[in-house]
């Protein structure tokens, strides 16, 4: 006899990346930002008033969403806080997806959305995406309550253009939350399909771009009927009084957020030309992260393996379509030239 619903016994839960304990390793396996956050954030912070401790926090932080909304031309009514996207996926969930319900995803991609639907007694429904990483032929017929779609996608760093994202929230009956976490570092996102569609939740996060993956904040932009039926949903006070104050500071400082993301994307250019060069297949890249495919005749659990030795984590997924690559974090400059170095190393070794 089991205490738990059986959906609960019956799943495995989400797997989070390693979070080594002590210092010293180069860690390209969460998709951190490898730069700090805006100074203004840490001033913010320092000058936390006694009372933002005391009492509760705003409910709809509202102050970031006046912030947000003037920043991706909005209006603040069409934005919802969450404790990171993580909460905000889990609001959207909970709110469209009763148990049976379907809920669609292309794989593979972030698995935390099959976890969020077993929890929920939802039935998740992957579809798989295609070699090239194009929307899946059948996720518009799938019948889904919620379609969920990474865009950029997780693992594979691929973005689907937002002409394709409209086409096909416009042949859904269900609502479609398109995951942006990592669209900071992408040319195109699909924000304006929220004018065009009253189907389409955007999710956004400040961990990636923004650097405050330790903060905890995301948010939601959809239209007022969406938004008001999630607000029921969420946590009374599911952000903290701190965290509203320092993403309030955070997305007003968009010169140090586009200094950044400029780095970033100039350092992936670059570890993607000298993967390639060393006989890795890198997919094309629009987010702080590559996915390669290892040289014909190596083991990428192997490779992931003598990266680990030498203290450089990355991702490895034992799964199929996965198991042949390695997913590596844009970090900086040094970092990647560390991390260049070790793979020349370990491909000669082991030849
Ligand atoms: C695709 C995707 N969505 C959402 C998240 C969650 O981000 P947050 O830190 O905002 O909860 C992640 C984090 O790794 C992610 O990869």
């Amino acid at each position: 006899m089991s205490y738990f619903r059986p959906n609960i016994d019956a799943m495995e839960g989400y797997q989070p990346g390693f979070q080594p304990k002590e210092p010293g390793y180069i860690k390209l396996n969460t998709n951190e930002n490898p730069y700090p956050p805006s100074p203004r954030v840490i001033e913010v912070l320092r000058g936390a008033s006694e009372q933002s401790l005391r009492k509760y926090p705003d409910p709809m932080a509202q102050k970031f969403r006046d912030a947000a909304a003037a920043v991706l031309g909005t209006a603040p009514e069409r934005i919802l806080c969450g404790n990171g996207s993580d909460d905000i996926l889990n609001i959207a969930i909970r709110s469209f997806c009763g148990e049976g319900d379907t809920v669609a995803f292309p794989r593979p991609t972030y698995t935390l959305y099959e976890t969020l639907a077993e929890i929920q007694g939802a039935r998740p429904v992957a579809l798989d995406f295609p070699e090239d990483y194009a929307l899946p032929a059948g996720l518009a017929t799938t019948g889904a309550r919620l379609t969920l779609l990474c865009n950029p996608n997780a693992p594979s760093g691929t973005l689907i253009g937002p002409d394709d994202v409209e086409r096909l929230a416009k042949s859904l009956d269900g609502v479609l939350l398109v995951d942006e976490a990592y669209v900071g570092f992408a040319d195109a996102n699909c924000l304006e399909l929220v004018d065009r569609c009253e189907n389409v939740v955007v999710a956004r996060t400040l961990s990636k771009s923004y650097s405050l993956a330790g903060l905890r904040f995301g948010f939601a932009v959809a239209r007022e009927p969406l938004i008001e039926g999630m607000v029921k949903v969420k946590d009374s006070y599911n952000v903290d009084a701190l965290a509203i104050e320092a993403v309030t500071a955070a997305i007003a400082d968009q010169d140090w957020l586009t200094r950044n993301v400029e780095k970033i994307k100039a350092t992936r250019r670059r570890l993607a030309d000298e993967l390639e060069r060393m006989g890795f297949r890198c997919w094309p890249s629009q987010a702080n992260f590559i996915l390669a495919r290892v040289p014909e005749g190596r083991d990428a659990a192997e490779v992931f393996d003598r990266l680990f030795e030498r203290k450089i984590l990355v991702r490895y997924f034992d799964q199929p379509r996965l198991d042949d690559c390695l997913r590596i974090t844009v970090g900086t400059d040094e970092e990647t030239d560390a991390l260049l170095a070790a793979l020349n190393e370990i491909l000669e070794q082991h030849h």
